[in-house]
């Protein structure tokens, strides 16, 4: 079967096997509509933004490492980031990837191109279970950055309290189990 969406998948865990992979995985595996082009954060060294201030003037970026991610990026209607909370933010690779969407951004304000409109879906995961005022800010900055290059984030898949989770797909909560079967029945 031919798949016609597109979709683009960050993922910013240093562990392959750690618990937002489980939750990435799962979410992925039954996300059968897409083709889904997956980007390790980890593995991927891109170079943070330096803000070299060229993506104000012509629609480029200094850096050529993110050359073969641009049109994945550009053909993808849904983009999915998933990420453990480090210090209530992302970690450091994940951050980086982001801070260089600065491209489109400028690209939106300053060459005054339309972007295509996404939708994007966010996977987090966190150690602690009290934790939902700072999920919550959280979420509110990345809502914020997604919307300003014409990215609605529609859904938030949560798995907190992982300090007293055991790994492996079988201890996942049902839960989250039920959330990620809605969200793919409708994305
Ligand atoms: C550097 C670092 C910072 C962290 N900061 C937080 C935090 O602010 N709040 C929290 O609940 N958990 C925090 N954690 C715990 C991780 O979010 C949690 O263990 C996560 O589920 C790890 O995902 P993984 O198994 O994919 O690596 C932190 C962990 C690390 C290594």
């Amino acid at each position: 079967m031919i798949n016609h969406k597109q979709a683009l998948a960050l993922f910013g865990s240093p562990h392959k096997n750690g618990f937002t992979a489980l939750v990435y995985n799962y979410f992925l595996e039954r996300l059968t509509k897409y083709d889904i082009k997956k980007i390790n954060a980890f593995e991927s060294n891109f170079r943070p933004c330096v803000d070299c201030k060229i993506c104000k003037k012509s629609n480029s970026c200094a850096f050529d490492d993110m050359n073969q991610f641009d049109p994945v990026f550009r053909s993808s209607s849904l983009l999915i980031i998933a990420s453990p909370l480090y210090n209530f933010s992302f970690p450091a690779p994940l951050k980086a990837i982001i801070d260089r969407f600065q491209r489109y951004y400028c690209e939106k304000y300053y060459l005054k191109n339309e972007l295509q409109k996404k939708t994007a879906v966010l996977i987090l995961t966190c150690g602690r279970e009290n934790n939902d005022k700072w999920i919550e800010i959280f979420k509110n900055q990345i809502t914020v950055f997604l919307k300003s290059i014409d990215i609605n984030l529609a859904h938030t898949i949560c798995l907190k309290s992982t300090d007293n989770l055991k790994s492996g797909v079988d201890n996942l909560p049902q839960n989250v189990k039920m959330d990620i079967n809605n969200i793919v029945k409708i994305i």
